[in-house]
């Protein structure tokens, strides 16, 4: 890929203002959402969470009156716990699905978690949710037990999907070569100049 092309959406650490936006994605997405304090206290007051927001580039970075900034399109989070790092929270807005967001924002987070030594990610998701189950399975997520009557809301059960070791070299050839296609299929192709005469 040439070093010269963009990415459509790129990730950085969530910050105390992208709070009122990722609640209202949150408010959207999940049945039991967390609110705009917790949110802000994860940011405050929690040394072992790292939270990351996703934008589009092709939407300009602003704040209206209700403080939402349209150009973020997704956003997740782990708690880095000894050597291991678990996901908390993972969402994409509705509009914006299916278009690689959710993906670079979990590689972004298996990124961020090997940089902090982590030697394996964990998570919990509802056995319901096939989409969740697909996007972890490609980035070597397997199902290691269940969690009966996790969710509150409706008794359902939480599959707990743990990825193999992450610091081998086999993890991060498999890693490197998944990353490569994203940032393929998200590229912004730089118009090519023409050589002059
Ligand atoms: C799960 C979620 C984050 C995926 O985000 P996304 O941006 O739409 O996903 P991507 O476009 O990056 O897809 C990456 C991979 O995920 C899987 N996937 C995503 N959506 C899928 C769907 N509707 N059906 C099947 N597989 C799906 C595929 O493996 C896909 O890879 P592919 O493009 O090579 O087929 C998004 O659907 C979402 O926000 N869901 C609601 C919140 C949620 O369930 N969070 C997880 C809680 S544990």
């Amino acid at each position: 890929m040439n070093s010269s092309d963009e990415l459509m959406f790129y990730v950085e650490p969530m910050r105390q203002p992208d709070v009122p936006t990722v609640a209202a994605i949150e408010r959207r997405v999940f049945t039991m959402p967390w609110s705009s304090n917790a949110y802000g206290y994860e940011l405050r007051a929690n040394p072992l969470s790292h939270y990351f927001v996703a934008r589009a580039r092709s939407i300009e970075r602003r704040t209206d009156a209700q403080g939402i900034d349209p150009s973020i399109v997704g956003y997740g989070g782990f708690w880095m716990m000894h050597d291991e790092a678990h996901i908390c929270t993972l969402a994409v807005h509705p509009d914006w699905r299916r278009r690689g967001v959710g993906e670079l924002l979990l590689s972004t987070m298996i990124d961020t978690a090997a940089s902090l030594n982590a030697s394996v990610v964990t998570l919990e998701v509802r056995v319901s949710n096939v989409a969740a189950q697909k996007l972890y399975a490609k980035y070597g997520f397997e199902t290691v037990g269940l969690r009966k009557g996790y969710y509150s809301d409706n008794q359902e059960d939480a599959l707990i999907m743990t990825t193999g070791p992450i610091n081998t070299a086999e993890y991060r050839s498999r890693f490197n070569r998944l990353r490569r296609m994203l940032r393929q299929r998200l590229a912004v192709r730089q118009p090519e100049t023409s050589p002059h005469g």
